[in-house]
């Protein structure tokens, strides 16, 4: 079997290397991939937001199924142009991808379908969303409607705040017309975490819970960033909270797309804050996050690709999809400066030494090779992933594992589970 997988992170990475584990898989192609997936199979140098250009690709190389590593693709309708081509893809389809791809989309649906979230009002006009901030007062929450690559989002704790940052998605269309709408609500307080299940349309398979830490520098300072490091299962959410957590942000988002026949199949993921009120539901996924994807997948004991075809099929509720109860804990390591500008090309030592100790794979996420030698080729390179008994024998492991991994220029967190561990005392 062939298989081409989209995108080019530590996430892909994990995707690329969780599939070569069936023994069914003779090839994966990863467009445009990085120096991991190249390890694994053979990168291809298609944007992973081309889609006339994944498609012919896959028809081409006579691919088996195509897997979506990232959110464009899927808002893009790539699902839907390799299902006209007969062409299985693992991921929703448009309709059902503006769950990410449009917050209002999203905020509209959840408040339909009864899911628990902030409360919010819709804008497409400057004077009007000003004049609702003013009425409401911060802190208050500001929305660019549209993908904005993860900078979409102000959390301002001024009325000026959110009235710049309407200003700048709506006036100077800084997002382009992702900003021309945009979504203000309440700003809620909590810890987070995330909630990912595979979906065949009408079934759900629940992956254990985990957790994120998206600010740069420790204690949860510092800019956003794509995310800096992340474990599970997250003790926020503990496995006896699954089933009631699931009936709450899963169950009735299926049941409101299939009503519209829009069944959704891939992974939902739930961003759910833990506010006094109980769990509330920050925003949708519609792909695995990065870098929640690597400690998940390094638990996941049942086959992915089988997995994979269940959620295509709708023959989900055939599968028992199983985790290892052991915890994973992985450390991103970045170039100095991401999430702003950083330096490439620093070439990257001991990644066979720290993949060689038992339960730590390295994910790779901004690298290549070059002449034989893995560097730098992105804000976040690596992702250093531990497996253990426990959360705290996890940490201690990807940090062992990262101590082995050097490049110039080179930082990471040092705290990356310290919240859990704290909620577990
Ligand atoms: P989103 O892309 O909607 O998840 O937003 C990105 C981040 O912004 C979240 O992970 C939260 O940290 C924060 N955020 C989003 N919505 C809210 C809210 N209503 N209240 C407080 N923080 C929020
Ligand atoms: N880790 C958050 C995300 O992938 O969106």
């Amino acid at each position: 079997m062939k298989i081409l997988v989209v995108g080019s992170g530590g996430r892909e990475h994990a995707l690329c290397w969780k599939l070569a584990q069936n023994p069914k898989v003779e090839h994966i192609l990863c467009a445009p991939g990085n120096g991991g997936t190249a390890e694994i199979g053979e990168n291809v140098e298609v944007r992973d937001d081309d889609i006339p250009a994944l498609v012919s690709l896959a028809r081409q190389r006579d691919v088996d199924l195509v897997v979506a590593g990232p959110e464009m693709p899927l808002v893009l309708g790539l699902e839907n142009a390799l299902r006209q081509e007969g062409i299985p893809c693992f991921g929703p389809n448009a309709y059902s991808a503006n769950l990410e791809g449009s917050k209002a989309f999203s905020k509209n649906v959840m408040a339909d379908a009864g899911v628990p979230t902030a409360p919010f009002r819709v804008f497409d006009e400057f004077d009007s969303a000003v004049a609702f901030v003013k009425e409401k007062g911060a802190p208050i929450v500001v929305k660019a409607d549209g993908l904005a690559a993860g900078k979409g989002v102000v959390v301002a704790q001024t009325e000026e705040e959110a009235i710049e940052a309407l200003e700048d998605m709506m006036v100077k269309l800084s997002f382009g017309a992702a900003g021309e709408r945009v979504v203000i609500e309440e700003a809620l307080k909590g810890e987070e975490a995330s909630f990912l299940a595979f979906c065949d349309g009408t079934n759900y398979a629940l992956l254990p819970s985990s957790q994120d830490h998206k600010a740069a520098y420790e204690g949860d300072t510092g800019p956003n960033t794509g995310g800096m490091g992340a474990y599970s299962p997250a003790p926020i959410l503990p496995k006896e909270k699954y089933a009631e957590t699931a009936e709450l942000c899963i169950k009735p988002i299926l049941r409101h797309l299939a009503a519209k026949g829009e069944p959704f199949k891939g992974v939902l993921y739930a961003g759910l804050m833990y506010t006094e009120n109980g769990p509330s539901v920050l925003e949708y996924n519609v792909r695995f996050g990065d870098p929640e994807c690597q400690p998940l997948l390094m638990r996941l004991e049942t086959d992915l690709l089988e997995i994979m075809f269940a959620c295509i099929d709708g023959k989900l509720d055939q599968l028992d999809v199983v985790s290892t109860p052991q915890t994973a804990c992985g450390v991103v390591i970045a170039a100095e400066g991401y999430p702003g500008s950083y330096p490439k090309g620093m070439e990257i030592t001991g990644l066979a030494d720290a993949d060689a100790m038992e339960g730590v794979k390295v994910f790779q996420a901004g690298t290549k090779l070059e002449n034989g030698k893995t560097v730098t080729s992105g804000g976040r390179v690596l992702c250093v992933t531990a497996l253990g008994d426990d959360l705290a024998a996890a940490q201690k492991k990807a940090y062992e594992a990262v101590d082995k991994v050097h490049f110039d220029k080179s930082y990471y967190r040092r705290d990356i589970a310290d919240k859990g561990l704290k909620r577990l005392k």
